[in-house]
């Protein structure tokens, strides 16, 4: 598979990536309304009103093609409950490029539930969609983030000052990258040139 694509789901030994469903509003509300949650997002904790609006958006967004087609499937965890969101944002069909985010509950941080997932979101974007780049962009404060990003062999690409004035303040961006090749290298498998 390549692009174009449609997103169904994905399956790891304890997580399950797939498409958000309108019984997720309990607790993607309790997590897009949690001030903790948010304090390293580009928004402000959410009402429900707002949450309904994005999970209804959301969970129709299957379809990668453009740039600017995104998913946000739900992660799951073993017993089926919803953890978490991921993200993937087309960025480039020419550069082959996407971004790649995550949030989890705050019962659900800590247990490497992210890292499965990203890592679950990873060889999708390499192994079926053919991307060539997957970057990730966070606040350098946001220390569980940059953790996450170098478990799964992101490189620090940069730090960018003072470059988004964001939630009343002048705050950094850091970049974590990795290329398809330095993903086959982690997991011991050439690349096809
Ligand atoms: C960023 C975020 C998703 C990271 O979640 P996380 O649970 O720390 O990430 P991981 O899945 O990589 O889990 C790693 C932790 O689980 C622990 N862990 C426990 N069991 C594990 C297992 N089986 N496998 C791997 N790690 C395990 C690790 O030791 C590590 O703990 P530590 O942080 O105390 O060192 C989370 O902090 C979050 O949702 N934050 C709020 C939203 C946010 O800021 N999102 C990012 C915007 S850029």
């Amino acid at each position: 598979m390549s692009l174009p694509a449609v997103f169904t789901r994905l399956v790891g030994p304890r997580v399950t990536l797939d498409p958000l469903r309108p019984d997720d509003i309990e607790p993607l509300y309790a997590m897009q309304s949690d001030p903790e949650v948010c304090r390293y997002l580009l928004y402000e904790p959410r009402t429900r009103e707002k949450v309904e609006e994005v999970l209804a958006r959301d969970a129709a967004a299957l379809r990668l093609a453009e740039p600017g087609d995104y998913l946000q499937p739900a992660i799951r965890d073993e017993h089926g409950d919803f953890i978490g969101t991921m993200y993937l944002d087309l960025k480039s069909v020419d550069d082959r490029t996407a971004e790649i985010g995550w949030i989890l509950l705050p019962s659900a941080q800590g247990r490497g539930y992210a890292a499965e997932a990203a890592r679950l979101l990873l060889a999708y974007c390499f192994d079926d969609l053919g991307l060539h780049r997957v970057y990730a962009e966070l606040d350098p404060r946001n220390d569980a983030s940059v953790a996450l990003c170098l478990r799964l062999g992101m490189r620090h690409e940069g730090h960018f000052v003072e470059d988004m004035f964001l939630k009343g303040e002048w705050t950094d961006t850091g970049r974590y990258a990795i290329l398809e090749r330095e993903w086959a290298g982690r997991r011991g498998t050439a690349p096809v040139a």
